[in-house]
């Protein structure tokens, strides 16, 4: 099984982006640490990013069709998007929500997540390493 690690709307600005709350990490840094840790556990992953929701759907339904793991963290869409919750829930592999930030210490809108309840597991507010959480869970759990 592989893992797609996808990235909503947004998230390729990391570095620039509100940096007091998503910190100083480039997309692209984000991109080479994700793949050095996959590396080092004997993983195949593809990270991607998108800033649109019908990509993002696309991405996930290749995960319901080939069996691959999903680290997802949906950004805004986390918030939103019935479709995507619709979509992750037809993954029969794990599925872990990542959050850079502590969406729950942030604004009240933030506190829901539609995504959360067809997950396997959520991480938030660990900074880029939640993405090294998640692979390492993955791992954890014999997926590789
Ligand atoms: C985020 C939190 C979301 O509320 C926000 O819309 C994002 C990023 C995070 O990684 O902390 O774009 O998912």
């Amino acid at each position: 099984m592989s893992i797609l690690v996808l990235n909503g709307a947004n998230l390729g600005r990391l570095g620039t982006r509100e940096p007091a709350t998503y910190g100083t990490t480039t997309y692209a840094d984000l991109v080479a640490r994700i793949e050095a840790v996959a590396a080092e556990l004997g993983q195949q992953v593809s990270v991607r990013q998108t800033d649109s929701e019908a990509e993002l759907l696309g991405w996930v339904h290749e995960a319901a069709d080939t069996g691959a793991a999903v680290v997802v963290n949906p950004a805004g869409w986390t918030h939103t998007s019935v479709v995507l919750r619709d979509a992750l829930a037809q993954v029969d592999g794990p599925v872990v929500e990542v959050h850079i930030s502590n969406v729950h210490t942030r604004e009240a809108f933030r506190h829901h997540s539609f995504v959360s309840a067809v997950a396997t597991g959520v991480v938030a507010g660990l900074g880029v390493f939640g993405y090294e959480a998640a692979l390492r869970f993955l791992a954890d759990q014999g997926v590789r």
